[in-house]
């Protein structure tokens, strides 16, 4: 394994998955955009929907995928920005209010008032991840993104707010720091996801990305281009193999091979002519069925799923407001007949969604599974403007840290939602 420095800025997104740890290692071009140049991934059976069960597996398949991607990319790392979900994640709208010093918001009338919007009674096992900007309003008047300079006496912040349990992301911690890896921060995967399949004109007329894993279905909503709330489904592309196991009499390994092969949401899609072989259980002969009988098996969990979906949809009361309808991305959004399906049940458009905006080894990161691990770069990348700037006057600092203020500054207008 290669230990040299590159002479550009270097992020890595590490996506700890239900059935897989995925790290991705990018630089930054000089257009601004991240340049994939490592992939690794090791299967994981450390965690279930989300949380860590495991910690030594977890932390094995993590040395693993970042082994694989300092191999391909020819350099080490020593920190990355890491995805956290999971049924422990709540998010929540608030508000702050303050007065403004001199009759004009500077960048530390923004500070307090998100500071003050934040002063929510979080209960002490909770830790906050991410308070995202939805609207400022100065003196009344709504519908303000950036108030900078911006002249009145009062000025408002409406937030959303994301917090996990602290032992649950503390046991996350634990596994990626065993591994030998710094954390560049903590961020929602299916906020990392949305970062790296949405356009911002999607985010602008109002979006709900679902990232459809092994183990759970994570999803976040998009409205007016800033995030109005998230979810967690906890039924995932494992549950569609255990039912094609269970319902053809096949080992699991063999299912998922014919899900992902074969497989189709929408039994009509599929000629009646098509067969497809099923390996037996217990050395019993392998046989040939329609394939129509094992989309039979996965459109009924594919139809349950995508009902369950709607239901948080319905629940979010943000229907009226998705104007680019839903995007699904995950590894389990690739199953065949899947949009058409959605399209079905949400009687909203539906589009698969895959990384976008970024070169190098696209070929390799282009599918659902890696929408998190890619979204990780691009999100890091937008905290840390600074990067951007480097490259463009090619020269090397990545360990350079911005101050406190500016940080927090470039957070709450970091472009990312
Ligand atoms: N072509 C395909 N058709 C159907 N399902 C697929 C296909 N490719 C992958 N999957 C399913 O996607 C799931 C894995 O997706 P992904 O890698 O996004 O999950 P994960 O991130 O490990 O899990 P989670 O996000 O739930 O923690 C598996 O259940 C796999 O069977
Ligand atoms: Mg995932």
């Amino acid at each position: 394994m290669s230990t040299s420095k590159p002479k550009m800025p270097l992020l890595a997104g590490l996506d700890i998955g239900s059935t897989k740890v995925c790290l991705v290692i990018g630089t930054v071009n000089p257009d601004g955009k991240i340049e994939i140049v490592g992939v690794g991934t090791a299967p994981n059976t450390g965690i279930r929907q989300g949380v860590v069960v495991n910690i030594e597996a977890t932390t094995e398949s993590i040395k693993k995928a970042k082994e694989e991607a300092e191999l391909m990319s020819g350099y080490s790392i020593s920190e990355a920005w890491v995805g956290v979900a999971g049924t422990h994640i709540t998010s929540f709208d608030s508000k702050g209010m303050v007065a403004i010093k001199n009759r004009e918001v500077t960048a530390s009338e923004i500070e307090r008032v998100i500071e003050a919007a934040k002063a929510v009674n979080v209960p002490a096992d909770r830790a906050v991840l991410h308070v995202l900007p939805r609207e400022f309003k100065v003196d009344g008047q709504d519908g303000i993104t950036d108030p900078i300079g911006m002249s009145g006496v009062r000025l408002e912040a409406n937030v959303h707010i994301v917090t996990g349990s602290q032992s649950a992301l503390n046991n996350s911690i634990k596994c990626v720091e065993k591994a030998g890896l710094k954390i560049s921060g903590l961020v929602l995967s299916q906020l990392a996801s949305a970062t790296s399949v949405i356009s911002n004109d999607e985010k602008n007329l109002g979006v709900c990305v679902v990232d459809m894993g092994g183990g759970a279905c994570n999803a976040l909503y998009l409205v007016n281009g800033s995030v109005a709330h998230s979810s967690t489904i906890p039924v995932g592309g494992q549950h569609f193999t255990h039912d094609v196991a269970i319902g053809l009499r096949t080992p699991q390994f063999a299912a998922e091979d014919l899900k992902k092969k074969h497989g189709c949401a929408m039994a009509s899609m599929v000629s009646d002519a098509e067969t497809v072989e099923v390996e037996g259980v217990g050395g019993r002969k392998a046989r040939v069925i329609p394939r129509k009988d094992l989309a039979d098996v996965i459109e009924a969990r594919a139809e349950e799923t995508m009902n369950l979906i709607a239901n948080d949809i319905r629940m979010s009361g943000l229907v009226p407001m998705l104007g680019s309808g839903i995007v699904l991305t995950g590894g389990a959004s690739q199953l065949d007949g899947l949009t058409e399906m959605g399209e079905f049940i949400f009687d909203i458009p539906v589009r698969r969604g895959v990384p976008r905006e970024i070169g190098g080894l696209t070929d390799v990161v282009k599918t659902g599974e890696f929408a998190v691990a890619v979204g990780l770069l691009q999100y890091g990348l937008a905290q840390r403007k600074d990067l951007v700037q480097h490259t463009q006057q090619h020269e090397v600092n990545l360990g350079e840290s911005i101050d406190g203020l500016t940080r927090k500054i470039k957070d709450f207008f970091g472009q990312v939602f």
